[in-house]
């Protein structure tokens, strides 16, 4: 069965959402990055961005806030295009670690694998992977690049953030050092580990995710620039990634409440891909107890219900309007 979505649909779900959930007071804030702690909690937005490159918004969609670990999927899928999806999940992994983001038992129940590039153990992996590898600048520079291609629009680092972080971040560096003692790090472990702190302290907006989620949506083509930034092949690749720890110790919860694949940051940002469809993306810092944004969560899961994104459902959604052209 298919069901026709448009632009209206999408837009009334849209509102109704933020409506359904604008004076939800649940979770709070990060705080162990001391920044987090002090964005204004009551910030909401959510935007979606259509396969004509159209961006519907409602709230607070132009607010830039930090990307921390939705972070994750782009230097992923850059990693995947680089040296291939095989070659990633040897070297990391992609399995659900069904333990908090940063947790070090994963590592050693993992037999010393870092699971999932969507968690902190495999994420910093990644960065290790980046080429040119022993070229931190030249790194970092593919990094965001790749990230602004993704979104359609430039990035920038919240230096705030990555000072909050940077002073603060000593499980991650426990974590750097004992991937480093089990092989898994493919680079210098300190400059590995402070790519992975910058890229979570980049500042974007949920309009930029959006964007982000339509091109892996689109398959890699941005509807906005008509760019091709990635292989098609790994669309699949990187949504599986999503939906097996989007949320960590949650993901299962998610899943079974949605079908949709999404990933969460600690930043209160939730980035989610209809494969085929449309990006979808909502932010607002207080966090449940899994460091996923309460009212994202509860907003694109009220979208997914009215819109029939689920997956796994019988009912197929789609949009009249075509996928976009490579330019
Ligand atoms: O490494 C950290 O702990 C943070 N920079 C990112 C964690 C995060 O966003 C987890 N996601 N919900």
């Amino acid at each position: 069965m298919i069901r026709k979505i448009d632009k209206n649909s999408i837009g009334e779900a849209l509102r109704a959402a933020y409506d359904h959930c604008k004076n939800d007071a649940g979770g709070k804030n990060a705080d162990y990055i001391p920044y987090l702690k002090n964005v204004p909690s009551n910030l909401f937005g959510i935007a979606a961005c259509l396969p004509d490159g159209e961006l519907l918004t409602v709230g607070d969609t132009d607010f830039r806030f930090g990307i921390e670990s939705v972070s994750k999927v782009p230097t992923a899928l850059l990693a995947m295009e680089q040296y291939g999806a095989r070659e990633v999940l040897h070297k990391i992994g992609a399995d659900a670690t069904g333990l908090p983001f940063n947790s070090i038992m994963a590592i050693l129940l993992e037999n010393d694998h870092p699971s999932t590039p969507l968690v902190n153990a495999g994420a910093i992996s990644a960065c290790s992977m980046i080429r040119p590898t022993g070229d931190p600048a030249a790194k970092w520079q593919a990094i965001t690049g790749f990230l602004a291609e993704l979104a359609g629009s430039s990035v920038a680092v919240i230096d705030e953030l990555y000072r909050s972080e940077s002073e603060t971040n000593f499980n991650n560096r426990s974590i750097a050092w004992l991937l480093k003692n089990y092989g898994r790090i493919y680079d210098d472990p300190m400059q590995a580990l402070d790519l992975y702190t910058r890229q979570c302290s980049i500042g974007v907006t949920a309009a930029q995710l959006a964007v982000a989620a339509a091109t892996i949506a689109a398959g890699g083509v941005n509807p906005l620039t008509h760019k091709r930034v990635f292989r098609s092949e790994l669309t699949p690749r990187i949504v599986a990634l999503m939906a097996t720890v989007g949320f960590y110790e949650h993901t299962g919860d998610w899943l079974f409440e949605t079908g949709l694949p999404a990933k969460s940051g600690v930043g209160g940002g939730i980035m989610a891909v209809v494969p085929g469809v449309m990006g979808l993306a909502a932010f607002a810092p207080p966090l449940d107890s899994a460091g996923n944004s309460v009212k994202a969560q509860k907003a694109l899961s009220f979208i997914a219900r009215e819109l029939d994104l689920n997956l796994f459902g019988t009912t197929r959604c789609t949009m009249a309007v075509p996928a976009p052209a490579e330019a």
